[in-house]
């Protein structure tokens, strides 16, 4: 399940040639808020999220419960609308306040962004999220209620369709061991998304012999 040396080194061999142009961004955030309830009773979940995927990246989410990870996603996802901010997918932005457009994406994003959420049924809503032929797949824990094994077995199928479909990917998960299998690791603290450590294979200087 080792590709990642191979597309390290195919990487940064372009980087030097400075050939290949970065991949589009497929999905993008700027300034997501996200806010629910209101008076005494409101809670503030994204304060300023801000997002770019690459086509073809999967990349993590990792942060404890409670801090807004599936807020996160369902905004992306377009299955519920921000506060303020914009969610763009393919350059197109998501509008919030227009019924028609979001309906429109929702019905898109049902089609075109597969949403796996946690549970036994994890590699059935795989294989479903993927028969319509998505572009971007969210997934919220997928791996969240498994024992370690089942867990591996999982992200490792995740990996293989990711790459098979040409996915561009993000993943929620509390498992550290399985998001630094991915391209990126971002963290959501106080609303706010921040990169974290490189994943193993992509180490700054971890070229350096
Ligand atoms: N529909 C909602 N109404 C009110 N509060 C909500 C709603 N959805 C989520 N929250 C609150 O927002 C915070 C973030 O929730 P969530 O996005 O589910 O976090 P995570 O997925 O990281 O566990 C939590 O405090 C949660 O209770
Ligand atoms: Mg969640």
């Amino acid at each position: 399940m080792m590709q990642d040396p191979a597309n390290a080194v195919h990487a940064s061999q372009s980087a030097q040639q400075g050939e290949a142009p970065a991949p589009a961004i497929v999905l993008e955030a700027r300034g997501l808020k996200k806010t629910y309830g209101s008076g005494d009773r409101m809670i503030s979940v994204l304060q300023d999220a801000n997002l770019s995927l690459r086509e073809g990246e999967m990349v993590a989410i990792v942060a404890p419960s409670g801090a807004g990870k599936s807020t996160l996603l369902h905004l992306l996802a377009a299955l519920d609308t921000p506060t303020s901010g914009k969610v763009y997918f393919a350059s197109k932005a998501i509008e919030a306040n227009q019924d028609a457009a979001v309906a429109d994406f929702r019905n898109r994003a049902d089609h075109r962004a597969g949403e796996l959420s946690g549970g036994e049924q994890q590699r059935v809503a795989m294989a479903r999220a993927l028969v319509t032929g998505p572009a971007v797949l969210l997934a919220d824990e997928p791996t969240g209620d498994l024992d370690e094994q089942n867990a591996w077995a999982v992200f490792e199928l995740l990996e293989r369709l990711h790459r098979a479909h040409r996915l561009t990917s993000l993943i929620a998960t509390h498992n550290t061991a399985l998001a630094a299998r991915c391209d990126r690791i971002l963290g959501l603290e106080h609303g706010v998304l921040r990169a974290r450590m490189a994943a193993a294979s992509r180490t700054p200087g971890g070229e350096a012999s």
